[in-house]
């Protein structure tokens, strides 16, 4: 059977070939054992079977950790979603009796895990005011584990002040987390702000075509091991086909990211001037309240941003939604297709609730910013109407 199984070196290519494999050969007994106690031991491109990685999970690890952590030493895991990389990474630092803070403003299924497996677990959650900066000091216990941040925070965008907090963090021993989804490697470097590990959604920009599912931990080579012995053992990995595909979104990411950020400022920009508009929240906003601190920490935004209406029933809302033409009804983001979505986030808050009007969530993708505008206006007077 191993007729048809020769590659063939002589043929260079831009890209790497797929490897699709479960069973991973070995020349020798010796060699099996030896690869086998080197990826017990975390080490780097050893692998005894594909859960463990493959050349193209390799490539695309060794890509992340580069684009991510550089000049950092950072290592990269892979996980079937984002969702998959937060809650791997949050079980491999937390045990029984921990105490965990985390943003009140984090991504919805991210305070789901906190509240209840981790709870189940004896992990205590304790959620902080995304505003709270170097304060966070007068919450850590004893017992304080990880320090989970993500800025900006999901569908209200608050900028926290990430530097501060790990400089408190690191004098306290207590580990760093970021969801850096929304700005990538493209437009904020969370190791330079002193975070110890970065959690991506490859699904969203990094696949970019919304036709794949993937995440990814990146984290400080001093903090490798727990993360990969939990890789291992939950059995987490990914496919060399998507792992190819995220490959090759990583090739032009920044370039659709760059058009996206464009394509949403413009279309805040001409939100920000509609009587229904109470308050649009995009952080590249003057008006934004931690604009400032945006502009020191983040070299730019992506398509995701949030507009609160001064008022809206449900069927105005809806009325505001449906039937688009270029924005589809979408919880995800980061493809090349625009989104809309209201919010519902009366149960994603407890340390700050929401006071505001209905928010509702944007995502530009790659369509004419003029063709975006065209179609809010339709809705905002099909919400007039309603
Ligand atoms: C900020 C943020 N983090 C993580 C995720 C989870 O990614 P995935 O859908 O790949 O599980 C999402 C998904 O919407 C997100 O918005």
């Amino acid at each position: 059977m191993s007729t048809g199984r020769e590659f063939d070196r002589r043929i260079a290519t831009v890209n790497l070939p797929v490897t699709r494999a479960s069973s991973v050969l070995f020349d020798t007994l010796a060699q099996a054992e030896a690869e086998g106690a080197a990826t017990v031991a975390g080490e780097w491109h050893r692998s005894t079977y594909a859960t463990a990685g493959t050349t193209t999970t390799y490539a695309l690890m060794d890509a992340l950790a580069e684009v991510e952590g550089a000049p950092h030493r950072c290592r990269a895991a892979l996980m079937p979603s984002g969702l998959a990389a937060i809650s791997v990474a949050l079980m491999a630092y937390l045990e029984h009796g921990d105490h965990l803070l985390i943003t009140d403003s984090v991504y919805g299924p991210t305070r789901l895990f906190a509240q209840n497996t981790l709870a189940r677990f004896g992990v205590t959650a304790e959620f902080y005011d995304p505003a709270i900066g170097a304060g966070i000091e007068a919450l850590i216990r004893p017992e304080t584990r990880v320090v989970f941040m993500e800025s900006p925070g999901s569908y209200t965008f608050e900028i926290q002040d990430v530097p501060a907090i790990c400089e408190v963090a690191r004098r306290r021993g207590v580990l760093t987390m970021i969801d850096n989804t929304w700005a990538s490697p493209a437009f904020a470097r969370p190791f330079d702000w002193g975070v110890d590990l970065s959690l991506l959604a490859l699904t969203k920009y990094w696949g970019g075509h919304a036709d794949l599912l993937m995440g990814a931990a990146v984290v400080r080579e001093e903090h490798w091991l727990p993360l990969w012995q939990a890789v291992r053992q939950f059995g987490q990995c990914v496919g060399g086909d998507d792992a190819f595909m995220v490959l090759r979104g990583l090739r032009t990411a920044e370039v659709r990211m760059q058009r996206q950020q464009q394509t949403a400022l413009t279309v805040a920009r001409w939100l920000e001037q509609r009587p229904e508009v109470a308050r649009v929240l995009h952080p590249g906003l003057p008006s934004h309240p931690q604009h400032a601190l945006f502009q020191r920490d983040f070299s730019g935004a992506c398509g995701l941003f949030g507009f609160e209406l001064k008022a809206a029933t449900p069927a105005q809302l809806a009325a505001l939604c449906d039937r688009r033409r270029h924005f589809g009804i979408g919880y995800s983001w980061g493809g090349y297709e625009s989104l809309i979505m209201p919010a519902k986030i009366a149960t994603l808050r407890s340390a700050k609730p929401w006071t505001g009007g209905p928010l509702v969530r944007i995502h530009c993708g790659l369509d004419d910013p003029q063709d975006l505008i065209a179609d809010l206006a339709d809705g905002l007077a099909a919400m007039a109407r309603a």
